[in-house]
């Protein structure tokens, strides 16, 4: 061992070898370095106020982290991994740098603190980033429906041709699910947004500390009200993680739906040369392997969910080591998301819908049936009535090979004598898209509402994020001060 660690004072002999590799956290927290010097920024400068160590110790130790930060982003600071996590790291680096002053940052507080409130503020910036690019991919959502607000295509159940919809109304499906994907990032943001320091090993501290002026000086809404909590709960973990399986989840759906609908069997889209594969042997394909991938890590990102709720099963107050585990699959699985988020965004913008395939497809499958039988109840029948006349039209319709459309009037007399010649203009798919104009439906009118309310949760979110990020900014350049 090069070098001893933090609590060696109490014991005989230094660690065994395997014993550190077995523990140590340093290749993941390494991650929270910067994180790591902006909590002891603004640790020492409220110890230095409250009086609690001497003011030219405090700016020796604000100097010398200042230098580490700087090491930091010239990429000078070397890890040195015989001491167990980025925590001693930079505690050791200071004191190399500053000498024995460099032992009085750690007053005060303890690594159970510290790293519930350095990870709070590298997942706060995690969070900010998806967000940002959900509402990204929101956006070219919202393009394709305002392009497309007239493009009919089979609306599905069961993965039956249901009742036409439009593309710009299906789009916008998604378009809202990721709204409240990102709404529930935010939300958990929020929740997550109270700092921890000065929580410190578990019980508080006797030192006159001001963990009001850490928590604002971190940007955090405010402190942590109990010391216990504060170090032992992962809760905002399982949070974020499962805001990152949902969103994950949908991409997946959405994935799914692009892989079918490429199919020559669909042909409904064609995606961009740029992002699409193809095959060492066979020189035909064109293969959706973005999409296909972005499916198959989906299972990893639900995985990460599992691992946090599980890791967290049954803990004891307070601290205990199994938290440690709470990074490295999260870390990985909010980048695997960021990165899926990111190339959907050009995937789906480049994607050129086949408008014709789609419109031919609605022109089977008795679309319509639904236009029919509501056709019916205006004329006065009781729709589960109604429902069965159509029943027995599309029955008729199968065994005769035509469509609802083409029966004449004397044909669908057989089945009710209340049609009259102007059912043929109720039951076009053009119709049955533009007649729903309920709230939320399918009809132009509808989805440029929807376009608008779409546009607005997004922009509640961009003001957000946008003065958050600016307040964050403020709080790192003013520790740096
Ligand atoms: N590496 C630990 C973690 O990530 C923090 C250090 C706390 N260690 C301890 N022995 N109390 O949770």
């Amino acid at each position: 061992m090069s070098q001893q660690a933090l609590w060696s004072g109490r014991f005989a002999g230094g660690m065994a070898e395997s014993t550190l590799d077995f523990t140590t956290s340093l290749e993941t927290d390494s991650a929270l370095a910067f994180f790591d010097v902006m909590g002891s920024l603004a640790h020492v400068r409220m110890l230095k106020k409250c009086q609690i160590i001497p003011e030219d110790d405090a700016d020796r130790i604000i100097e010398g982290l200042k230098t580490i930060v700087a090491e930091m982003e010239n990429g000078e600071f070397k890890l040195d991994f015989s001491l167990e996590d980025i925590h001693t790291n930079v505690e050791f680096r200071l004191t190399e740098l500053i000498g024995p002053a460099g032992g009085k940052l750690h007053t005060g507080r303890s690594r159970n603190d510290q790293v519930a409130t350095d990870y709070r503020m590298y997942l706060r910036e995690s969070v900010l980033e998806i967000v940002s690019s959900i509402d990204a991919l929101i956006d070219v959502m919202v393009k394709i429906a305002q392009d497309h607000g007239n493009t009919i295509l089979p609306g599905f159940t069961h993965m039956q041709h249901a009742q036409p919809v439009t593309v710009a109304q299906h789009y916008l499906a998604y378009a809202f699910k990721l709204s409240r994907d990102a709404d529930r990032f935010m939300d958990a943001y929020n929740r997550m947004n109270k700092c921890p320091l000065g929580a410190a090993a578990l019980a508080g501290t006797t030192y006159p500390i001001d963990r009001k002026m850490t928590a604002k000086a971190l940007g955090f809404n405010g402190p942590t009200e109990n010391s216990l909590d504060s170090v032992s709960d992962r809760d905002f973990v399982s949070e974020i993680a499962f805001a990152a399986s949902q969103t994950q989840i949908h991409l997946s759906g959405l994935s799914e739906e692009l892989i079918y609908w490429s199919s020559q069997e669909f042909g409904f889209v064609e995606m961009d040369d740029k992002y699409t594969t193809g095959s060492s042997i066979m020189p035909q394909k064109k293969n959706p392997d973005i999409t296909e991938l972005i499916r198959g890590r989906t299972g990893s990102v639900i995985g990460t969910l599992m691992n946090m709720l599980v890791m967290q099963k049954g803990l004891p107050l307070s601290y205990n080591r199994d938290l440690q585990e709470d990074k490295k699959a999260l870390m990985d699985s909010l980048d695997c998301l960021l990165q899926c988020v990111n190339i959907m965004c050009p995937v789906l913008s480049t994607i050129r819908f086949n408008t014709d395939r789609m419109r031919a497809a609605v022109e089977n499958g008795f679309i319509n049936a639904t236009d029919l039988a509501d056709y019916l109840v205006v004329k006065g029948i009781p729709f589960r009535e109604a429902h069965g006349i159509v029943g027995a039209a599309v029955r008729y319709c199968i065994d005769t090979d035509k469509k609802l459309e083409d029966l004449s009037l004397e044909e669908f007399g057989k089945f009710s004598d209340c049609i009259g010649e102007d059912v043929y203009n109720c039951i076009t798919v053009d119709m049955c898209v533009e007649r729903r104009n309920s709230l939320g439906g399918t009809s132009s009118a509808s989805t440029d509402e929807q376009i608008l309310t779409v546009i607005e949760q997004k922009m509640v979110r961009y003001e957000n994020v946008r003065q958050e990020n600016q307040l964050l900014e403020a709080c790192w350049n003013e520790l740096l001060e």
